[in-house]
Formats: structure tokens, C-alpha cells, sequence
């Protein structure tokens, strides 16, 4: 899936929703300066940012598999220790972490269980392992009006509805295949003001993960259909999007 664009373009199209979820995701884990924490699947460091605030930056740690977010975010924060890395395969010793976070990366892992028992084996005894997916199978994502709209042009739109840890409580089924002991499942809510709808619709058009891409194999034709259909899904502007995501808080009781 391409995350290969940038971290400009990620957080036009992301980074505006995954930002404000930072910090509700944050709060699930009690972390505390000099908290050892590793951020899984940085991209371009909506999360890290939130974390290094909380634990300090020399206390953190981050990676993600995209060359072009590693790079990006590394300039973001000069000196952090970012990696290269998925999460199935994590450069780290075993028990290295307090806490380890992955915000809005489970379903792109091509193992979530294996990624997740990863994180799992990277923290202390004791410590946590937290994660979150937005509820796209629930159809209160950011992008479920593109996915909505995308349906009703092509009924077989791969939208995102059907990728792993998106519905409820999947993910905390997912902690506990790893072993993982789940203390908290729980709903996210992130609400985002859109000026106009051409600020919603652009970063769409920038390629990025499934939805750009999505839309970038449509022909002109096409995407001119499903711009037009979006557009009769936000009358009024400017409008506020308001977005869920499922959240999983667990503790490694062994290993
Ligand atoms: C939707 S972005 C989330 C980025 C960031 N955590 C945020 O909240 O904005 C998903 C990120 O997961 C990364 N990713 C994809 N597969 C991964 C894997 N197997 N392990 C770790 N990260 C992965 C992508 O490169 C991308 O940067």
C-alpha cells in the first residue's frame, strides 16, 4: 500500500485526522518522562510528536517500513531514533520498552498477529501494548463518505471495510491471538472542521494509502463522477467531519 508520497502529502491527507487522535490515543497508556516507548508505524509522526511531548524525545523510539516516511520524519525530529522496520520484524531486544504504541497501522500489516505478538515481546513485563484502527467497517472513519460514494459509482470498490481490526472488537481479538492481555477496548472520537469542501476533496488526489489509490486507477471520467458525487455528500460549507476508532490498551503478562 503506498505511503510512499511524503509526509507532506500523508499529513494533508492523514495527518488532519490522525493528529487529533494523537493524544486521546496517548492517554490509554500512563506514560511518564524517561518512559522508554517505541511508535509503530510513525509514519510522519502525528503520534511520535504526542509521545516524545510526554516521555521526552531521548526516550523514544520509532519506526515504519517507508523509506520516504523515515527520511521525512527523521528531518521532523532531528537526533530522534527512527528506524526502518515493520512491525513483524522489530529491531529491538526482547523487554527494551515501557510501552509500545501503534496508531492506525494493524490493518496494514501484513501479520497483525504477528506484529502485535512483535510489540508484545519488545516491552517489559508489566509494561503495554496499545493500538487503534478507525472503525471503517462501521462506516464512521474519515473516509467512509469517499468509500460511500466510491460504492454507490462501482459496487466492487475494495474499500477498507474488510481490512483487520476495523470493526468492533476485532482488534482486541486480534491482541489477545497474540497474547496479549486486553484491558481496555474503546471508542475514539475525533472531530475535524473542513473550510470547503475542495480542502476535503484535494489531498484525495495525491495518491496515498487505499483512497488515493483508489482513485488514482479511476479515468478522468471517473474520478470527475466521484468527485461530484462527494460533493453532493457535504452541502453546507464549511463542515465538520466527525470520526471513530476502535482502541485496544493491553498488558504483557508474559514472555
Ligand atoms: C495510516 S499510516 C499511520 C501513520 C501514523 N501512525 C499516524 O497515526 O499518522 C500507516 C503507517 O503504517 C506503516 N506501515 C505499513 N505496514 C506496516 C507494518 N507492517 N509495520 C509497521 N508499519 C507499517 C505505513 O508505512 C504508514 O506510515
Amino acid at each position: 500500500m503506498s505511503f510512499s508520497g511524503g509526509v507532506d502529502a500523508y499529513d494533508r491527507f492523514m495527518g488532519r485526522y490522525s493528529g487529533p487522535l494523537a493524544s486521546s490515543f496517548a492517554d490509554l497508556v500512563a506514560i511518564d518522562a524517561g518512559h522508554r516507548v517505541l511508535d509503530v508505524g510513525c509514519g510522519s509522526g502525528a503520534l511520535t510528536r504526542e509521545l516524545g511531548r510526554r516521555v521526552g524525545f531521548a526516550s523514544l523510539s520509532a519506526i515504519d517500513p517507508s523509506p520516504t516516511m523515515v527520511a521525512g520524519t527523521r528531518m521532523r525530529f532531528p537526533g530522534l531514533d527512527i528506524r526502518e522496520a515493520s512491525a513483524e520484524a522489530l529491531p529491538f531486544a526482547d523487554h527494551t520498552f515501557d510501552a509500545v504504541f501503534a496508531q492506525l497501522v494493524v490493518h496494514f500489516m501484513a501479520d497483525p498477529v504477528a506484529g502485535l505478538r512483535e510489540m508484545a515481546r519488545v516491552t517489559r513485563l508489566g509494561g503495554a501494548v496499545a493500538a487503534c484502527v478507525w472503525d471503517q467497517a462501521g462506516g464512521t472513519g474519515p473516509l467512509a463518505a469517499f468509500w460511500t460514494a466510491a460504492l454507490e459509482l462501482d459496487a466492487t470498490a475494495a474499500d477498507e471495510s474488510n481490512l483487520p481490526g476495523t470493526r468492533e472488537g476485532h482488534l482486541g481479538d486480534l491482541a489477545r491471538d497474540a497474547g496479549l492481555e486486553v484491558v481496555l477496548e474503546k471508542a475514539l472520537t475525533i472531530v475535524v472542521e473542513h473550510p470547503t469542501f475542495e480542502d476535503w476533496w484535494e489531498p484525495y488526489t495525491f495518491g496515498v494509502g487505499p483512497a488515493g489509490a483508489y482513485l488514482a486507477g479511476l479515468d478522468p471520467q471517473q474520478q470527475g463522477a466521484l468527485r461530484e458525487r462527494c460533493r453532493a455528500m457535504f452541502p453546507n460549507e464549511p463542515f465538520s467531519l466527525t470520526a471513530q476508532a476502535w482502541a485496544v490498551s493491553a498488558l504483557v503478562s508474559s514472555g
